[in-house]
């Protein structure tokens, strides 16, 4: 059985996200999305929150499980017996960062490869960050995150502003 973990921040789930873990599903027996902590970011919404969002985002995928896990992403693919890490890759600008991590993951759990999607041409410019911002400002968010969550952001984001940035 073929399980793969497609891990992130979720802060929260954009609509390119999902696209990837409908076409990653597509790639496994099981697909766990895992929540995890960057330490390079503030978030906004509460790790509990953004599994919350994912799960109901991902409903209807059946071989699609959301996480969260506060450590190294490596120790935990070992824990799940997964041998791949699914990241999506939007431009240029990602690949750096992504391949230092891919390599130093797979330094530190030599069974794990890392599997670059790319992200669909409408979804190049989304980011969570681009998300809180435009709902934090009155903008329609619509298309840029899953129907089935776009009111709970709306309503949690206006709700606080746009206190969670540095
Ligand atoms: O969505 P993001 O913020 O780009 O995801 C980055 C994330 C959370 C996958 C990365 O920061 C991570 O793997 N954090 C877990 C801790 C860890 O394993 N750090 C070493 C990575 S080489």
């Amino acid at each position: 059985m073929k399980t793969a973990i497609y891990p992130g921040s979720f802060d929260p789930v954009t609509a390119g996200h999902l696209d990837i873990i409908r076409r990653a599903a597509g790639l496994c027996d099981r697909l766990i999305v895992v929540v995890m902590h960057n330490q390079a970011k503030k978030p906004a919404f509460s790790p509990e929150e953004r599994c919350a969002l994912l799960r109901r985002a991902a409903e209807g995928l059946p071989n699609v499980e959301v996480q969260m896990f506060s450590g190294l992403l490596a120790d935990y693919a070992g824990q799940q017996n997964a041998d791949t890490i699914i990241k999506g890759l939007r431009a240029v600008s990602d690949f750096e960062y992504e391949f230092q991590m891919a390599l130093a993951n797979r330094k530190l759990n030599p069974n794990l490869d890392t599997v670059f999607l790319m992200t669909s041409a409408e979804h190049m410019y989304l980011s969570s960050s681009i998300v809180k911002d435009i709902a934090a400002h009155g903008g329609d968010i619509t298309g840029l995150v899953p129907d089935s969550v776009k009111n709970e952001i709306l309503l949690r984001i206006r709700k606080d502003g746009n206190t969670w940035q540095h």
